[in-house]
This record gives structure tokens, sequence and C-alpha cells, in this order.
């Protein structure tokens, strides 16, 4: 079974985010799961904690990068960029002290917002930092969900077949890059 990681930028209840991560679990084919991963337990990174006994969350979020084929990001822009929770948690994964986690992981990335831009220009600052983390991060397709309220409903269930289709495509194209590094 091969796992994927996925990781929302958003830590809302209600988040657009989350929900397309979980409408991704049920998009899957057979042998590969979903573990969507909580990133509210994570602690502001600071190197000083790398010393001693790890804080558990660090550990349990570093363990399920190291087991995982792959990783699926979903996040909102937040004033044009990718938000703090998320860099956060990607600082944690590639810190040079306890090792970076991310150097040739496959990274499929996705984000969905109120506005019209869909957060694009967020995920283009988010490639930029995966260069630095030295991250295979799959280029296509590119899914920017404009106007997510009227895609999900207030249950977060997305239903637009189109959307749907698009985040299939964004799976077969992770899977494919997690198979030729495995
Ligand atoms: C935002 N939002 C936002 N939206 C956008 O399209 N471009 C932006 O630059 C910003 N900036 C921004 C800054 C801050 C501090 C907040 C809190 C929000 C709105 C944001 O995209 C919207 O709230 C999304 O619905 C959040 O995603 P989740 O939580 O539903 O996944």
């Amino acid at each position: 079974m091969t796992q994927i990681i996925g990781i929302s930028g958003s830590l809302r209840k209600a988040s657009y985010n989350t929900s397309l991560l979980r409408t991704a679990s049920e998009l899957l084919p057979d042998g590969i799961s979903i573990q969507i991963f909580d990133l509210s337990p994570l602690p502001l990174y600071n190197d000083d904690l790398s010393k001693g006994d790890l804080p558990s969350a660090v550990n349990d979020f570093r363990n399920s990068i190291k087991r995982s084929g792959g990783v699926l990001i979903a996040s909102p822009e937040y004033n044009y960029s990718f938000t703090g929770v998320l860099k956060n948690a990607l600082d944690w994964a590639s810190t040079d002290t306890l090792g970076n986690l991310l150097t040739g992981k496959p990274i499929a990335i996705m984000g969905a917002s109120r506005s019209v831009f869909g957060t694009v220009r967020g995920q283009l600052h988010l490639r930029q930092v995966l260069i630095a983390a030295d991250a295979n991060v799959v280029q296509r397709p590119e899914i920017y969900i404009r106007r997510a309220q009227t895609v999900i409903d207030e249950h977060g269930n997305l239903s637009d077949d189109y959307t749907r289709e698009k985040i299939q495509s964004l799976l077969a194209a992770l899977i494919k890059r997690i198979k030729a590094t495995a």
C-alpha cells in the first residue's frame, strides 16, 4: 500500500482546502491511501526544540512524511502567498538540523479560494519554496479553484464533475511520480 500524506494549509474546520484533500481521498485508485495530517499541534519552528526529546507532534509529522511515498498539499492564499501554518510545517520537514525529508519527495499542490484568483499567486510562491527544499514537484495539472463557495457546499462536499476530474488527474500525476522514484 502506497501512502500519500495530505497537508492542508488551513486549520479551519470548514476549510475549502481541507475539503479538496477529502475529495482526493474519495478518488484514489486501489493500493493507494491518503492520511490527512492535522497540522494544528505542530509548534512554531524553533531549532532549540530539536535538541533533546523532539515534541511528539514534530515526531509524528516527520514520521508520516518519512513513511509516505508522496505529499499532496492544498493551501489557501494569504496575502499573495501560501499560509504561515504550511510554511512552518515545511520548515519542520526540511530543517538541516533534523534532516531534509523533502529532498526528492514527490509533491503535488492545489488550492481553493473564495476570490477569483484561486490561489494562483500563493501556489507560485509555494513552488519557489519547494525548490529550496529540493522537492520533486509535479508541475501539471495546475489546480486553481476560484470562487470555492460555488463548488464546495456548506458540508464540505465537492460534487462538481470538472473539479473532481482535475483532482483525479493530479493524483494520477503524483502517483506516476511516486512510482518513478520508488
Ligand atoms: C486571505 N484570503 C485571501 N484570498 C485570496 O484569494 N488572496 C489573498 O491574498 C488572501 N489573503 C488573505 C489573508 C488572510 C490573512 C486571510 C485570513 C485570508 C482569503 C482566503 O483565501 C479565504 O479565507 C479562503 O477561504 C481560506 O481557505 P480555507 O480556510 O477555506 O481553506
